[in-house]
């Protein structure tokens, strides 16, 4: 979910919509306003996408300078009007959006039903924050909600608009993330940087457990213990217009085109003069490295997958043992983790909850956490050790492209830094992997440059109903995320597997026309792949290989090829996933589907 807030001198209904068009990639099944009018508070809220909101705001002249809004992805109840943020209680003097989860709500809930005799409006967690609220409010609208949090478990950002205040916004931060704009007699809130920057480009960033209260003129924030706090202001360096779509059909096409960009940049910050990597503030001496006998990269989605390739690097490379975890599973079974644990964090958004609480649990057993993250400020970064910054820049589309290969880049960086300090690799192999690393945002840039055989083959083959993505070694981790890629945007059930597996179940699934897409881009494992490939053509497939140019053998077997440039094997994945990634977007839009905002999905997913 997102959630914004304003408080100054202009209507504040144009504030909350232009701000949560921005945070819809945050969630898009309901959206709601509430606003301060005419001594009373206006709430509007309705199913769908925001625009359906937007829509019914035009049909009236609802104003008011002070405000607060919402864009939801439901966990709690069905997306609805009635479950919709924001959330009243009985009076409708006092209302609340919410992003998180409150965990205990069912006893809150219960207790307020009891006790109180309150019939509750929708199924959310969120409507309890409203009503426990109201019970402590007796003028003091930053009392009462500390008092009313302090009854709340669980993961939450809150935004609270009260009747009897109206100059007064009090916002909330407990593991949700939460941050303020501040301007010229107006100030916001909101769930992201990108929310606000139309408006201001002076930030604070807001801290676990931290309240805010906000009027038109000041920010007040304060801790747990209601002390209050200084804050420097956090001057934001981009512009709103590189979030912007920038003459493209979707932010997903945007941004795969940006990856040669991402990747150089990326790359080119953490080398100096002579190729030799600089990690900055980032410490791995020889002697942290000697210390270190265990590596866990924990991840969620395509993060994870970058982390797949990143353990297949680190290990060949530095020679040190890589587990890597999807953090929902690592955060829950007690992993051996110790000071002699290095914990490689890899997030876009650096909010995704379930890898920051596996973060915490990793830190708590004394690990050393070291980030891999794009937006600069989130709470992942914040609460490493080191952070690995990824130059993606900004990622709207919610299937995730730019951030990939960058994370990528990311991992090499860190395996070949490891491996020089632990002298686990000669100086002239060091040299060569970089010189290679420094070809590839063109290579990517040659592969982006010849899409029309992607295109065709995306027009003719949208309307499968299932694919398989198949690899072996490298390969095999870049299917994972091809797979992925197709089936959060065009809602095709596709499933990826490691070649050498096909025998034992899945070729079971393999009839006439079955569309495979066979990664064949390790030298060492060629052969095998092809063999692999007769296999499912033999039982009907139509096979779409990858592989490397002039790697032709593979043209006798499989229908069709597409080529990527020439690279060593530990690097493929960075040149292998474009064509993925092209072929996904192809076939989503020849399905009519909503590319950048697919079905179920968030950006980034706060909740666990
Ligand atoms: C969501 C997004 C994915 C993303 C994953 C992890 O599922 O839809 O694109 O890979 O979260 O997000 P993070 O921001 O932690 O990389």
């Amino acid at each position: 979910c997102g959630i914004v807030g304003y408080i100054g001198n202009k209507e504040a209904v144009p504030v909350l919509i232009e701000g949560l068009g921005k945070l819809e990639y945050r969630g898009y099944d309901s959206a709601g306003i509430a606003v301060h009018h005419d001594g009373e508070i206006h709430v509007r809220k309705y199913q769908g996408r925001l625009s359906v909101l937007a829509d019914h705001l035009k049909q009236e002249t609802l104003t008011g300078a002070v405000g607060i809004g919402h864009t939801r992805w439901a966990t709690h109840g069905e997306p609805s009007d009635r479950n919709a943020h924001p959330h009243t209680n009985v009076a409708g003097n006092i209302a609340v959006i919410h992003n998180g989860i409150i965990e205990n709500y069912m006893k809150i809930k219960e207790w307020l039903i009891e006790e109180k005799g309150i019939s509750f409006k929708s199924e959310t967690d969120t409507e309890v924050i409203a009503h426990l609220i109201d019970h402590y409010y007796d003028g003091d609208i930053l009392q009462a909600v500390y008092k009313a949090i302090a009854k709340m478990e669980g993961a939450y950002a809150i935004g609270v608009v009260c009747k009897e205040e109206p100059d007064k916004i009090v916002a909330v931060r407990k593991d949700s993330p939460l941050i303020v704009g501040l301007g010229d007699g107006e100030n916001f809130i909101a769930s992201d940087i990108p929310a606000l920057l139309k408006y201001t480009k002076k930030m604070h960033l807001i801290e676990n457990d931290e309240v805010v209260l906000l009027t038109k003129d000041e920010v007040k924030i304060f801790n747990e213990l209601g002390q209050q706090m200084n804050r420097e202001i956090f001057h934001v360096t981009w512009d709103a217009e590189s979030a912007e779509k920038e003459g493209y059909q979707h932010f997903m096409i945007k941004e795969i085109n940006e990856q040669p960009k991402g990747v150089s940049e990326t790359l080119m910050r953490r080398l100096d003069k002579e190729d030799n990597i600089v990690l900055d503030g980032i410490k791995l001496t020889k002697e942290d490295l000697e210390h270190i006998n265990k590596i866990y990269i924990v991840a969620c989605g395509t993060a994870y997958h970058a982390g797949l390739v990143g353990r297949y690097a680190i290990e060949k490379l530095a020679r040190i043992p890589v587990e890597v975890d999807v953090a929902s599973e690592f955060r829950y079974r007690d992993p051996f983790v110790d000071e002699n644990t290095l914990f490689i964090a890899v997030s876009q958004s650096g909010e995704t909850l379930d890898t920051l609480a596996a973060l915490r649990e990793a830190k708590r057993k004394g690990a050393r956490i070291l980030s891999i993250v794009n937006v600069v400020g989130s709470s992942v970064a914040r609460e490493s050790h080191d952070v690995f910054y990824t130059w993606a820049g900004p990622e709207i589309a919610v299937a995730s492209t730019k951030a990939y290969t960058t994370q990528l880049i990311a991992m090499y960086l860190i395996a070949l830094h490891m491996a020089k300090t632990a002298d686990s690799i000669s100086n002239e192999e060091y040299k060569k992997v970089i010189q290679e690393l420094k070809t590839l945002p063109e290579k990517v840039k040659g592969i982006l440059g010849d899409i029309d055989k992607i295109q065709h083959l995306g027009d003719a083959q949208f309307s499968n109903e299932s694919v398989f993505f198949m690899g072996r070694g490298l390969d095999v981790n870049v299917a994972h995320e091809g797979s992925l890629k197709l089936k959060e945007i065009s809602y095709i059930n596709s499933f990826a597997i490691a070649a050498g597996e096909l025998k034992h179940g899945t070729i079971a699934l393999i009839e006439k026309g079955t569309l495979v897409m066979a990664l064949a881009t390790q030298d060492h494992l060629y052969d095998k792949m092809l063999s692999n490939i007769q296999e499912v053509r033999a039982r009907g497939a139509y096979v779409v290989a990858v592989a490397k140019e002039g790697n032709k053998e593979v043209e006798k077997t499989a229908d069709v090829v597409l080529y990527i440039p020439n690279t060593m094997d530990e690097l493929t994945p960075v040149l292998s996933i474009i064509p993925l990634q092209l072929f996904a977007y192809f076939i989503a839009v020849a399905r009519g589907c909503d590319v950048d905002k697919p079905k179920n999905l968030a950006k980034s997913v706060t909740v666990e």
